[in-house]
């Protein structure tokens, strides 16, 4: 079944007057997240760095961009499959990190939602080290779609070596490393109410659960969780250098991708070092602002990695934004904010129409426009919006 094809079902549901209890716009759907959420879990969710200006920017960066139609293509048939590390996705699009994402459900386990979520739309999620569950419980979820395991690196390389093994035994297909986040950010929503979901204890279950983590505390978490918050809080972020590197890639045998790269140097440098993939992201504006859109850094990345995998996620909310990152170059696209939103207003079933609409919006655009496949969009297919 095409992608498009989600638009019949919710026509002929309509004909029965049926209509779709979730939004399908971006905009509607954040909307009434907004009002389905807790109020500390909805900041922190929406809230970026700063102004948020650079948040803002990203979003907008892809109203610069206009795709161009191709006619006389026949594109009936699309194909949207992509090779990624040696395995065939179904589409070009995965999930991108959310730690907390497990508050964002209405159940308390919004990660393992998103996992199942995974497994039935074949949309890779990418577990955050931040989750509610441990990720050998959210990986069993993932059918048969592949995971990917988002590792923020701590200070003690022996309890990093941990996780990754974990993460390698629980059946993860690639180790993502998050360089832009070994420190927050300034993020005023969230120092408005005082709120951080991990100082509370929040999302830490892969340290608890972790037998490197427990074997450096007097007192088990159950016993004693404060003093393992404080713990969490001495080996939580590590300022990593290039020096480190080597002892990364000495970790896994998995694809190990870096997360957070922008400038061309870094890319070209990570790759010499003998990462696998790049992941072009500013963290979604949540990091630090001031910044380019992401999308922005987008080519320049694209040409340094030099036929290396590109992911990108930041301010990608429509299917468009999906079709545009693929023509500048992203190998596959990370949605970021819109599934949390999905999954706080319908579980897994939220998150699954998210990811439906999204690529229902990107294949009709590639149908429409002439895109056959995914060769198909290059920056040829893209000119700056005039004005
Ligand atoms: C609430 C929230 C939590 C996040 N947690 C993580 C995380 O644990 N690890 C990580 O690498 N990125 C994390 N990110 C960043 C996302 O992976 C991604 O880069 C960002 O959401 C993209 O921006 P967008 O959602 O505005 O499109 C988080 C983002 C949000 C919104």
């Amino acid at each position: 079944m095409a992608f498009g094809d989600y638009q019949f079902e919710i026509y002929f549901n309509g004909l029965r007057g049926v209509v779709p209890t979730l939004p399908v716009s971006a905009a509607e759907l954040e909307a009434r997240a907004q009002a389905a959420m807790p109020p500390s879990v909805w900041s922190y969710v929406a809230g970026g760095a700063g102004d948020e200006r650079t948040q803002r920017a990203n979003v907008t960066a892809f109203e610069r961009w206009g795709l161009i139609p191709r006619m006389f293509v026949g594109a009936k048939e699309r194909d949207l499959s992509v090779e990624l590390f040696g395995m065939t996705l179904p589409a070009p699009v995965f999930m991108a990190p959310i730690g907390v994402i497990g508050l964002c459900s209405q159940d308390g386990h919004g990660d393992i939602a998103t996992a199942k979520a995974a497994a039935r739309t074949g949309v890779p999620m990418v577990a955050s080290t931040l989750t509610v569950d441990p990720l050998e419980d959210v990986a069993a979820e993932f059918g048969d779609t592949p995971g990917f395991f988002q590792l923020y690196t701590p200070t003690d390389r022996d309890l990093a070596a941990s996780l990754v093994e974990r993460a390698e035994k629980a059946g993860f297909k690639g180790i993502v490393v998050t360089l832009d986040t070994w420190v927050t950010g300034w993020r005023p929503r969230d120092l408005a109410s005082g709120n951080f979901p991990q100082l509370r204890g929040h999302c830490l279950a892969n340290y608890f659960s972790d037998p490197v983590f427990r074997a450096g505390l007097a007192q088990s978490p159950e016993q004693d969780p404060q003093s393992a918050i404080l713990r969490w809080v001495q080996l939580f972020g590590n300022p990593l250098t290039w020096d480190d590197l080597p002892w990364l890639r000495s970790l896994t045998n998995l694809p190990l991708i870096v997360k957070g790269i922008g400038h061309p140097d870094d890319a070209r440098r990570a790759k010499d070092l003998g990462v696998d993939g790049i992941y072009c992201s500013n963290h979604g504006g949540r990091q630090a602002n001031g910044g380019l859109p992401a999308l922005d850094m987008l080519p320049d990345v694209v040409a340094a990695a030099d036929g290396l995998p590109v992911l990108f996620d930041s301010g990608v909310r429509t299917g468009a934004d999906i079709v545009k990152a693929l023509a500048l170059g992203a190998t596959a696209v990370g949605i970021g904010r819109p599934y949390a939103h999905g999954l706080a207003l319908g579980g897994v079933d939220g998150v699954v129409h998210v990811l439906r609409t999204l690529l229902a919006e990107a294949d009709l655009i590639m149908a429409v426009d002439g895109y056959k496949t995914l060769k198909d969009l290059t920056p040829e297919a893209l000119r700056p919006v005039a004005g």
